[in-house]
């Protein structure tokens, strides 16, 4: 297999050295989660709908060009802005071929749900990393609305769906998945009468939010959403926040870094979402919340953080599924607190972009760090005082793991190189000047 390459074709290392601090104020890009559904919901709204904040990165433009290929006028992104030119719920076409959706796992779980309601058959394909990742989370569900859906082997992609009419469904969830809860309640949107799902633990409810501003009901008692198929999306404004899942990087590396002092400027602290908050603040992190708002029904702060020093805790799992996607930086947030960090109950992560509990326990490891894997987390015994050691790591095509040990760089002994860092462009574009500007002595190397 060649090795990943950024949209140019290239191959990205990170070399950083050690030191800091970061200081200043920092603007990260757009939530993913928030704009993937914008462009999905904006697609099938009636009239046009006008987003600003959009993330430019490698991700949510790959559900830009599905929507392309599905027949929707999309203007832009042009510094953020996206103008779409909705066809309402009935007025996807075919598309010439099949949809390529690169390594974004929410497009191609949500897709799947929306495709479900259409008159004719789609297959959604990804890169190397998607294509590992499991798809029967979602084909099972679907299934059970009496829609065809092929998979791969083991229920990898790529996926056909085969659209029709779905029956209503009423889907206690397995896992606690906001993409499983979004493919089935989208779906739900194209089947006559109630749709419902039952998660196990509260997960991201951005697409519940999203329809409700479009003027879709959607009725949530604790932890059941459910919607009545048939209705119609009107087209409104939105305004993407910053991704708290990026900002997560700046926070943990201004909270390991001794005389940092940042602010993170708009960021999403939406309630499913805030677990790095509640995490670093056990762990005895200095963050503070400024202006709190609320934007298009989303929450949103800046967010200050100085440094502090760190200790290990027990993390409490209700905060798992809210910090689901925020594991890999906290690892290293443990390699620097002192005493045990022990996390269970977050098995999840061994399907996400890698399986972050292997790559993290590598990559630290290799560092000296003492991390145990365990099935569903990991212990780390760290050390508010002293450094880890420097050295190669591999991001196992994640950008999440990527961008971690760039933050870990900061308390190495010796420089830290990050090998095959093409992926952070799908998250986080512009991540390295941010980095730079913020104090972090990053290098990018084509290699
Ligand atoms: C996402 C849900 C989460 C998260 C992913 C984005 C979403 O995945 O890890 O990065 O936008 O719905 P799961 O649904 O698999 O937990």
């Amino acid at each position: 297999m060649p090795l990943p390459q950024d949209s140019a074709g290239r191959h990205i290392n990170y070399r950083v050295q050690p030191g800091g601090p970061l200081t200043g104020y920092l603007r990260v890009p757009g939530d993913k989660s928030i704009s993937h559904r914008a462009v999905m919901l904006g697609a099938i709204a009636e009239g046009v709908t006008n987003i600003s904040g959009f993330l430019e990165g490698e991700d949510a433009l790959a559900t830009v060009e599905a929507f392309r290929a599905l027949g929707v006028a999309i203007e832009g992104p042009d510094k953020g802005r996206v103008r779409i030119h909705g066809v309402g719920l009935h007025g996807l076409k075919k598309p010439a071929a099949d949809l390529y959706l690169g390594n974004a796992g929410t497009a191609m779980r949500l897709l799947a749900g929306l495709m479900a309601g259409q008159e004719f058959s789609v297959t959604l394909r990804g890169d190397r990393s998607l294509t590992k990742r499991p798809m029967d989370r979602v084909a099972n569900p679907l299934r059970e609305m009496g829609i065809q859906v092929d998979t791969a082997a083991a229920g990898r992609p790529p996926i056909t769906i085969y659209g029709g009419r779905p029956k209503n469904l009423h889907y206690v969830m397995p896992m606690a998945s906001a993409q499983v809860k979004s493919c089935v309640l989208l779906a739900g949107l194209y089947a006559e009468g109630e749709t419902s799902t039952i998660e196990p633990a509260p997960t991201r409810d951005h697409t519940e939010r999203m329809l409700q501003g479009f003027g879709y009901p959607v009725t949530i008692e604790g932890n059941r959403a459910s919607l009545t198929g048939g209705g119609t999306l009107k087209a409104i404004d939105i305004d993407v926040p910053a991704d708290i899942s990026s900002a997560a990087f700046f926070m943990v590396a201004a909270s390991i870094a001794p005389g940092s002092d940042i602010t993170l400027q708009h960021v999403g602290i939406n309630a499913t979402r805030d677990g790095i908050i509640h995490i670093l603040k056990l762990m005895g992190a200095d963050i503070e919340l400024l202006n709190q708002r609320s934007v298009g029904g989303e929450a949103v702060a800046d967010i200050r953080v100085r440094y502090a020093p760190l200790t290990g805790i027990e993390i409490p799992e209700q905060y798992v599924p809210l910090a689901i996607d925020e594991f890999p930086v906290l690892f290293v947030a443990a390699a620097c607190a002192d005493g045990k960090t022990v996390l269970t109950g977050a098995r999840e992560l061994r399907v996400k972009e890698s399986d972050r509990i292997q790559a993290m326990a590598d990559g630290l490891q290799a560092l000296g760090v003492n991390a145990q894997p365990r099935a569903d987390g990991m212990i780390i015994e760290g050390s508010h005082d002293s450094t880890i050691g420097g050295g190669d790591v591999d991001t196992h095509d994640d950008h999440r793991i990527a961008m971690s040990f760039t933050v870990a760089a900061l308390r190495a002994a010796a420089p830290i190189t990050v090998n095959n860092c093409a992926h952070v462009a799908t998250s986080f574009p512009g991540f390295v000047e941010l980095a730079q500007a913020a104090g972090i002595r990053i290098e990018q190397q084509v290699v």
